[in-house]
Parts: structure tokens; C-alpha cells; sequence
């Protein structure tokens, strides 16, 4: 146990309360970003002159070996410091001696806590981002061979009328490019630097907090209030929110993919590698990624849920409650980026059954609508298209056929108006294709907005 505070106190700290009270097991993690804005900060003294050059290159030096040794696995990171960064400065201390003492000089570990977690922060935000964009690379390949794969598309989970499967996965696309949106957004509002706001009112020495903005590259400089800076968790919440939505829409994801995958529906074989069996049942193949891609959704929400509730109702400025961001917003970050790893793992090795998928289309009245559509187009008003449809499909329920195994007698009881162009008018080619509108599962409107996903993904992220 080692304290930082020895002058003020005369006893020890009770050994339950340190414990309590430390974050280095959780903040460990934080070792690289605590060392980079540390060489910033030192930089910045030296190059202003509040510390001596050659304390400065001690303690760079110091510094550095301290980063190279725990890369290397030759300096364990122990827990009976409190936090990583009295973890770090006290083996500074043990390796450079006194110079060392000097670079928590116009610094504190509420300034220095702030930047590294913003830091840790900036980082996820990049590899999340990273996931998605291959996560939508994997569903880009799925649709390009799937243009012309018909399946039912859905509403109330009914069969309600025929899509393609590139434009059913298009959907999740379009959901994918708004999540990376929302991380580019938050992004460019945290990208300013609270390294020498001090503990909570800036500081007696002259640094130069510019200086230490731009070295570690914040493209908005230092932040503009001392207190604000130090107490700000808003990007951390902004962060949490938009995993939590990230992984709402892959619960959705995955709900279908489970779905799909049930016997009942036989869509989809998910290979292997990502599925398990069971123990008793011999015949099982689970989709046990997809469902802990679901479950999972409510661990994320909960860590956002819980830093909101942390933050509600702290006073200013820094106080230790703060400390609780670290295991939630982790905890968020790791969640997210595992379940995109895998769920794109899961999508690119997935097999359709493109028959299956069409033969339920078709066995599902999906092409009701077209019917009708039909009607209309032959000048009967829809609202009386609507109810001749209607009852030749309750004829079809009652028979067990589908609307194309009816005789041309059949339609023609119900209307004068059906010729023999209407198989071909409610055939599931037909039905998608003459979908033309923007934002339609047609072959024209679908490739327009491959082109424009092509051009997407090769965009810099
Ligand atoms: N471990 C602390 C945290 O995560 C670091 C800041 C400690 N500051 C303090 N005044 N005790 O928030």
C-alpha cells in the first residue's frame, strides 16, 4: 500500500478502505495513455523552462523505459498502488530519483485522469468504428450476391410482400453507416484536452497548454473551463449511447439470424465455428453467438445506465465517484467490439438457402399486393382490387394453393379483368422487379445505392 498524501496524514489508511478506494485493478489498462500525456506534460515543462532540461530528459527517459518494460512483460503492473498513475510516477521515482519527483509539477490526478480515459476513449471510438466498417464489408459482399435472392420481407413478422435479400441486409447497412455517424459526431466534440486545468482551478505556473493540445493531438485545443474539465464525463455517456445503439441494432441483427436459423424457418445454416451444441440433444446446433450478441445488449445498456446514474448528482468539480466511469465505460467498449468481431465473423461464414428463403416468399400471398396493383393497372379502383384479392386468397387458404396455382377461371370468377400476363405480373421476379422507387428492393434502384456503398467503403474512415 502506498499513499501519495503521507505529509497531511498521521495514520495509515485502514487496509479495507485502500482497497476500496484503489482503482488499479480496472485502471491498469490506462498504463500507455497515462505515460503518453505524462511525456506531453513533461515536454511542455521543459520547453517553458518551469523544469531543468536535464530533470526533463530523465524523466522522458524514465518514462519511456517504464513504457517499454511493461510492453515487454518486465515490469508487472502490482496492485498495491492505488491507481495507475501513482503507479507510474512511483517507479519513475525508483528509477530517475529525485527528478522524477518533479512532473507532477501544474498537474493533477484529476487533469490526469480526465485526459487519459479521453484518450482511451478517442482510441475505442477509432477501433470501434474499425469493426463496424468490417462488419459492413462482409454484409457489402453478402448483397452483391444476393441481388436477386428473393425472400418475404416482414411486418408484424408476417409475410407481408417479396424483397431481396441484398435489400433485406441493406437495411442493417444503412443502420451500420448512422452508428459510425453518431462516432464520428461524438468524436469532434471531445477532441479538446483537459491536461493543465490542474485539480480543479488551473494552476500557478505558466504552462502552456497549447503546446500540450497540439502534441497530442487534439484538433480543438485545451479545453476552455478548469471545473468543466475536470468533471465531464459527458463524452464517455455520449460514447455509451451510441454502443448501446450499435448493439440494439445488432440484437435486431441477431434476433433474425435466430430466427432464420430455427427449423421452422431453415433460412439460414450458421456455420459451424459459430455454433454450439448440445450436451443431451444430440441433433442440436444452437446459434448461441447470435443469442449472446442479444444478451449482451442489455450489459451494455446497463454500464450506460449506470454512469448516467454516477454522474447525476455530482457536485463540482471532480469528485471520486467519477472513478466508477472506468468499469462501465471498459466493460461497454470491450462488449461491443468483441460482438462486432464475431458477428462478422458469424455473417461471413453464414450459408442462405436461397430455395428455401423463395419458396417461402412465394407460399406466402407476398404477392398479394402485385395482384391487386394488377387491377388497378387494368382500371378497377384499388379499394375493389383490395377485396377481389382478398377473397381469392381466402379461396387459396381454404384449398391450400398459392395465388399463381390458380386457373385462369378462377381469377376470371372474381374479375373479367385478368387476362392470362397476370402469372407473370405477380411472379416474385416481377414483383421486386417493378419495385423502381428510390430506396426499392428493384435490380435499377438497388444498384444505384450499391454504387453508392462502394464508393462508402472506400471512403477514409
Ligand atoms: N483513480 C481516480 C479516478 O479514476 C484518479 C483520480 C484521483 N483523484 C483524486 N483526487 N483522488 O478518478
Amino acid at each position: 500500500m502506498a499513499d501519495l498524501w503521507g505529509g497531511r496524514f498521521e495514520n495509515g489508511t485502514d487496509k479495507g478502505a485502500f482497497e476500496f478506494n484503489a482503482s488499479i485493478r480496472f485502471d491498469k489498462r490506462l498504463y500507455k495513455e497515462d505515460i503518453e500525456g505524462s511525456l506531453a506534460h513533461v515536454g511542455m515543462l521543459k520547453k517553458t523552462g518551469i523544469i531543468e532540461d536535464s530533470d526533463a530528459e530523465k524523466i522522458i527517459e524514465g518514462l519511456k523505459s517504464i513504457y517499454q518494460d511493461i510492453e515487454s512483460g518486465n515490469l508487472i503492473i502490482d496492485d498495491s498502488h492505488e491507481d495507475i498513475h501513482s503507479f507510474v510516477e512511483a517507479e519513475l521515482i525508483k528509477r530517475v530519483g529525485d527528478p522524477g519527483k518533479k512532473l507532477h509539477t501544474g498537474r493533477s490526478r484529476n487533469d490526469q485522469v480526465a485526459l487519459d480515459m479521453k484518450l482511451y476513449a478517442r482510441e475505442a471510438v477509432r477501433e470501434i468504428d474499425r469493426n463496424i466498417l468490417e462488419l459492413q464489408k462482409v454484409l457489402f459482399e453478402l448483397m452483391e450476391a444476393n441481388l436477386g435472392t428473393y425472400m418475404p420481407g416482414f411486418t408484424h413478422l408476417q409475410k407481408a410482400q417479396p424483397v431481396t435479400l441484398a435489400h433485406h441486409l441493406g437495411a442493417y447497412f444503412e443502420m451500420l453507416m448512422r452508428d459510425r455517424g453518431r462516432l464520428r459526431d461524438l468524436k469532434s466534440r471531445m477532441d479538446s484536452c483537459p491536461l493543465g486545468s490542474g485539480a480543479l482551478a488551473g494552476t500557478t505556473f505558466a504552462l502552456d497548454r497549447q503546446m500540450t493540445a497540439r502534441d497530442l493531438h487534439f484538433t480543438l485545443g485545451p479545453t476552455r473551463n478548469s471545473m468543466d474539465s475536470v468533471s465531464d464525463r459527458d463524452y464517455l455517456l455520449e460514447l455509451m449511447g451510441a454502443l448501446s445503439i450499435i448493439m440494439m441494432h445488432l440484437s435486431r441483427f441477431s434476433e433474425e439470424i435466430i430466427i432464420w436459423n430455427s427449423n421452422e424457418y431453415g433460412f439460414v445454416d450458421i456455420d459451424d465455428g459459430f455454433s454450439t451444441g448440445s450436451s443431451i440433444m444430440p441433433q442440436k446446433k444452437n446459434p448461441d453467438i447470435a443469442e449472446l450478441v442479444r444478451g449482451k445488449t442489455g450489459r451494455v445498456y446497463g454500464d450506460l445506465i449506470s454512469l448516467l446514474t454516477t454522474m447525476k448528482g455530482i457536485p463540482l468539480a471532480y469528485d471520486k465517484d467519477m472513478q466508477e466511469d472506468k468499469e462501465a465505460a471498459f466493460d461497454a467498449i470491450d462488449t461491443v467490439s468483441d460482438c462486432l468481431k464475431l458477428f462478422a465473423g458469424m455473417m461471413s461464414t453464414i450459408r442462405f438457402n436461397k430455395a428455401v428463403m423463395e419458396r417461402s416468399a412465394r407460399r406466402g400471398f407476398t404477392n398479394a399486393t402485385d395482384a391487386a396493383d394488377y387491377l388497378v393497372e387494368k382500371g378497377v379502383p384499388f379499394r375493389d382490387a383490395h377485396r377481389i384479392i382478398g377473397s381469392l386468397v381466402l379461396k387459396c387458404e381454404k384449398e391450400g394453393k398459392t395465388l399463381d396455382e390458380l386457373g385462369l377461371d378462377e381469377w376470371r370468377k372474381e374479375s373479367d379483368r385478368f387476362e392470362s400476363d397476370i402469372y407473370d405480373a405477380i411472379s416474385m421476379e416481377a414483383c421486386v422487379e417493378r419495385r423502381q422507387t428510390i430506396g426499392a428492393p428493384g435490380m435499377k434502384p438497388m444498384r444505384e445505392v450499391m454504387e453508392y456503398y462502394r464508393k462508402y467503403l472506400k471512403e477514409p474512415a
